[in-house]
């Protein structure tokens, strides 16, 4: 089994990296992972140079081609929240999945990614719900033809301006319901 993380945080041993070490110690010895951390791979944002009206695929070749590769069962989507949503990176990766969209539509393709399951890892300073971020993430999901259900596939730290994700009892809770491992 192969899992992509997403990964949009700017801190290695932030709140997101420490829910992600701690996912990745519930799976198996041999199942395999690959990361994206979109703030060293300086993903492209999409120009809108419109290649995708008439051509297959992007014109783009960048670490965006790991998504198009889509060799994974799993997709972990994982994020701070910044001002409600997912962080810039993020959303610039999700800007480029649109090429999917454009391929279809203008040129009458049925360009689809393999199904595979969606997870959601959020984290946040704040209280608020992050219902931004989680419609990009569901959005996100859609395109990459990820099943994704809040109830079972979403892990999260809030108020982490008081209470670190590592100090966050939940957390373990959450990662247990999720992976389904105890
Ligand atoms: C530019 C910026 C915007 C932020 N906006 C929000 C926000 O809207 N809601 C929230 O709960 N936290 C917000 N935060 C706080 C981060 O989500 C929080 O510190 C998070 O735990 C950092 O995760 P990390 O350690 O994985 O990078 C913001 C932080 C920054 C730097």
């Amino acid at each position: 089994m192969k899992i992509l993380i997403i990964n949009g945080s700017p801190h290695s041993n932030g709140d997101t990296n420490y829910i992600l070490k701690k996912i990745k110690e519930k799976y198996p010895k041999e199942t395999e992972f690959e990361q994206l951390i979109l703030y060293k791979e300086n993903i492209k944002p999409c120009m809108d140079c419109r290649y995708c009206w008439k051509n297959r695929g992007c014109a783009i070749h960048d670490k965006m081609d790991i998504i198009w590769k889509d060799d994974y069962d799993i997709v972990i989507l994982a994020s701070p929240i910044y001002m409600f949503n997912v962080t810039p990176p993020v959303f610039s990766l999700i800007t480029r999945l649109n090429m999917l969209w454009c391929n279809n539509f203008f040129q009458k393709r049925n360009l689809k990614l393999r199904e595979k399951r969606g997870i959601l890892v959020l984290v946040g300073g704040g209280n608020d719900a992050p219902t931004h971020a989680i419609d990009m993430a569901k959005l996100t999901f859609n395109f990459l033809n990820a099943k994704f259900d809040l109830k079972n596939d979403y892990i999260y730290s809030l108020n982490t301006n008081d209470i670190a994700a590592k100090e966050d009892e939940n957390v373990t809770k959450l990662i247990n319901r999720v992976i389904g491992i105890n």
